[in-house]
């Protein structure tokens, strides 16, 4: 947007999270609390951001670092959102356009509604904007105290206010589109002779009016995108209404979901038409889900990649992993970081497969570790086959070519190569090489003993 810069106040201490972990940093959906507003800050391609940090400062530095077009400045002493705006301002020296003033903890705030908000400031001129809303109870929120013509006179703080202007029912949000110069100056005359002692940045809006220059006021139509978070319960009520839009946002694009209210999915994961998601379901980080997929019950998936066509079983849990069309995994599977799965592969119940490649067509369809591997196309991995990958201070590789078919119960120990198309014969332990086409046993030879068996022995044994 032209001429549009933003400060995100962070600064304050959140000390009704009762944590030790900075209000602005807790996990809502997988991202930090913060993130939200400067997500949709980003969309307005907003570029210039400066948030205002205090308590936590530091941390929220470090995990904000290399967020495009954001800046920091520092509120060593957190006296109120007036000194928070003061100190934003150092960010912003020589700006003199529009300031939007957001609060870091509404992560609920629309990027429409906020350029609904800088539209109608630029088109009636206004100094000062203020975002509102008209609830049922104004609860802790600062009052909208109106004049006789409906003009915006000023905002009253709950504890400041008298019994009349408590039963005010629109409320200051606490976001703003203000007039970078008007803001300059009106922050130079704010004091702090008020209940809490602070500087209040609500106080603008009183010297604006007095002034009499322009300012307007402009009620959100959905009262839950301004909630802000201040305890735990609020946070977790939060991301109960985050997870239900963007499950609303994949069912509009196409997307099945079974018991919506039972499946999460973060904010940064997308999906292709036609997928069906049943309960549980977990969809984490940056996974994405290609089109046509199966996502069975419980299943959890963290940053993965899924072609089209996948069936992912329930109870599967998938990380870092990257998985082709068609393929097919779980019940009860275990994709760890580094799996590539080529299409059409068939991993089954209990297998883990970790850092291993697997071609195009090959199956482990029980009970098998797979670690450490390459393993070519149309192989066949038998139940219970495990890679020996750790000697106790080093992993290994295991190579299995192209049409290999291994028996159940065999190891492979690693460092170890297995030419093509040759047969492992069930229950072999492999320490060395296998050439192309052979086939290798390496288990005890089997021994008979006739009439031993069960029924000789009965009324032999030691009593
Ligand atoms: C503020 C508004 C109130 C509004 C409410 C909306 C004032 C005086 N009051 O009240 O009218 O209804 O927001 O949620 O502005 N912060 C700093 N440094 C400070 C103080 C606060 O960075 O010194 C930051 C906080 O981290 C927070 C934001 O400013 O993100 C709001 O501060 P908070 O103390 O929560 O203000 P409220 O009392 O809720
Ligand atoms: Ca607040």
């Amino acid at each position: 947007m032209d001429q549009v810069a933003a400060m995100v106040l962070a600064a304050g201490k959140g000390t009704r999270m009762k944590s030790a972990l900075t209000k602005m940093l807790h996990p809502l959906l997988g991202l930090p609390l913060l993130s939200y507003p400067l997500r949709t800050l980003r969309e307005l391609n907003i570029d210039r951001q400066v948030v205002v940090i205090g308590s936590g400062g530091q941390e929220i530095m470090d995990f904000f670092n290399d967020w495009p077009g954001l800046s920091f400045a520092w509120q060593r002493e957190q006296k109120g959102t007036a000194d928070a705006a003061a100190a934003a301002l150092t960010g912003l020296e020589g700006f003199s356009g529009n300031v939007l003033i957001v609060c870091g903890d509404v992560p609920l705030l629309r990027a429409k509604t906020l350029e609904e908000l800088v539209t109608r400031h630029q088109q009636s001129r206004s100094v000062v904007s203020v975002l509102s809303a008209v609830l049922p109870d104004g609860e802790a929120y600062g009052r909208l105290v109106l004049d006789a013509a409906g003009n915006l006179e000023k905002i009253v703080e709950a504890r400041d206010a008298s019994p009349a202007e408590l039963d005010i029912r629109r409320i200051n949000s606490g976001i703003y589109c203000v007039d970078a110069d008007f803001l300059r100056q009106a922050l130079a005359g704010i004091d702090c002779d008020n209940a809490q002692g602070e500087y209040y940045l609500t106080d603008m809006v009183a010297e604006a009016y007095q002034s009499n220059r322009k300012v307007i006021f402009f009620d959100v139509a959905d009262p839950d995108e301004i909630m802000g978070i201040n305890d735990r319960e609020q946070l977790s009520r939060a991301e109960v209404l985050l997870a239900d839009r963007i499950r609303k946002q994949w069912q509009a694009a196409g997307v099945t979901i079974r018991f919506p209210d039972l499946v999460d999915i973060e904010p940064e994961v997308t999906i292709g038409m036609d997928t069906t998601i049943e309960k549980g379901v977990s969809l984490k980080g940056k996974t994405v889900v290609g089109s046509g997929c199966h996502l069975g019950e419980g299943a959890i998936l963290q940053d993965v990649q899924l072609g089209d066509g996948v069936d992912v079983l329930p109870y599967s849990v998938l990380e870092q992993a990257k998985v082709e069309a068609g393929a097919q995994i779980g019940p009860f599977a275990r994709l760890r970081p580094g799996t590539i799965l080529h299409e059409k592969v068939k991993i089954g119940n209990f297998v883990e497969v970790k850092k291993a490649e697997i071609g195009n067509g090959s199956k482990a369809s029980h009970l098998s570790y797979i670690g450490d591997a390459t393993v070519g196309s149309g192989v066949n991995i038998g139940a219970g086959t495990i890679t020996c990958n750790y000697d106790g201070f080093k992993k290994y590789q295991t190579i299995i070519e192209d049409g290999v078919f291994v028996g159940s119960d065999s190891q492979f120990v690693a460092p170890v190569h297995i030419g093509k198309n040759a047969l492992v014969g069930a229950g072999s332990t492999v320490t060395k090489d296998v050439p192309e086409n052979a086939v290798v046993t390496s288990r005890s030879r089997q021994t008979i003993y006739p009439n031993r068996g069960m029924a000789s022995r009965a009324g032999k044994g030691k009593e």
